[in-house]
């Protein structure tokens, strides 16, 4: 049974939430943590039940086990890079900077062939989406795109997305990383690729059966979507149950995929369009 409506006031949990010390230094989007409690409150008679299994939903969708960064100390030490304007060095500093969580530093190994493989079967993108993004911007010096594309990013970390806007500045991009939870509120703007990297299991974890409406929504040709091939231990391999439960997925759709194994990435190019 849920808790009624009228003994609850959600702002004031979200609020709550927002602000305690664990969260607080991050900003994290409240439409994400609005949504979490909203779902544990249908339910749970209780409140504070509903508020404990919000919390711990909260901590899984946030990850901190995946690790952050020194925000100030990677802008300085990106922004005395890039006055250098060597390439060979900028790319070293981001690369020391993508070591600080978990999915970027598993991917750096094969980053010089990732996203020339990709881009082979999508073409070069003019515009590109990257969903639920982590650090993944951070790798734009390896996927070699015109100046003039447009890259947007979405995360639900506020200091995260203000990081990825003061990189974009750098580069001489426009600031398209955004605040948003792309589950609560589905991206609207159209792009040639959207890269769902190494996060659609841990969606359906959140809310089963929420992956595919993202994906029908999102206005692209090609959805580029990746899952880890190793548990954060390193002893599992799990490269088959997430192929498993991605072709589950798209079961009901015609969309053409191509799969690519990395090292420790399974990676599948789906054309949207070529249905
Ligand atoms: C496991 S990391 C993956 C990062 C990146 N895609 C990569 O593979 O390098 C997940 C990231 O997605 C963000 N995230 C999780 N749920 C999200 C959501 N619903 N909307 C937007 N960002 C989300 C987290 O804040 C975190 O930065």
């Amino acid at each position: 049974m849920a808790c009624k409506k009228d003994e609850v006031d959600l702002e004031s949990l979200v609020a709550d939430i927002a602000q305690s010390k664990k969260y607080r230094h991050l900003g994290i989007c409240e439409d994400t943590i609005r949504d979490l409690l909203a779902a544990e409150l249908a339910r749970h008679s209780k409140k504070s039940n509903a508020v404990k299994a919000a919390r711990k939903k909260l901590h899984e969708v946030v990850a901190p086990y995946l690790g952050d960064l020194d925000y100030a100390k990677a802008s300085g030490d990106l922004a005395a890079v890039f006055q250098t304007a060597r390439s060979d060095t900028i790319k070293q500093t981001c690369a020391q900077t993508m070591q600080a969580h978990t999915t970027t530093r598993e991917r750096l190994p094969v980053l010089a062939e990732f996203y020339h493989r990709i881009f082979q079967i999508t073409g070069q993108p003019a515009a590109v989406l990257d969903i639920a993004c982590g650090l993944n911007p951070l790798a734009l010096p390896w996927m070699e795109l015109p100046a003039a594309s447009r890259y947007y990013a979405y995360d639900i970390h506020r200091q995260r997305v203000d990081f990825l806007n003061y990189f974009f500045s750098l580069q001489g991009r426009p600031p398209l990383a955004k605040l948003q939870d792309v589950l609560v509120d589905h991206p609207t703007e159209k792009a040639d690729v959207a890269l769902i990297l190494k996060e659609a299991h841990r969606f359906e974890r959140r809310q089963p059966g929420c992956t595919l409406p993202l994906l029908d929504a999102l206005r692209v040709r090609y959805l580029v979507i990746s899952f880890p091939t190793q548990s954060l231990s390193g002893r599992r391999s799990l490269a088959q149950q997430y192929r498993q439960l991605f072709l589950g997925l798209i079961k009901d759709r015609l969309w053409p995929v191509t799969e690519i194994e990395f090292e420790n990435e399974l990676v599948f190019c789906v054309d949207k369009l070529n249905t």
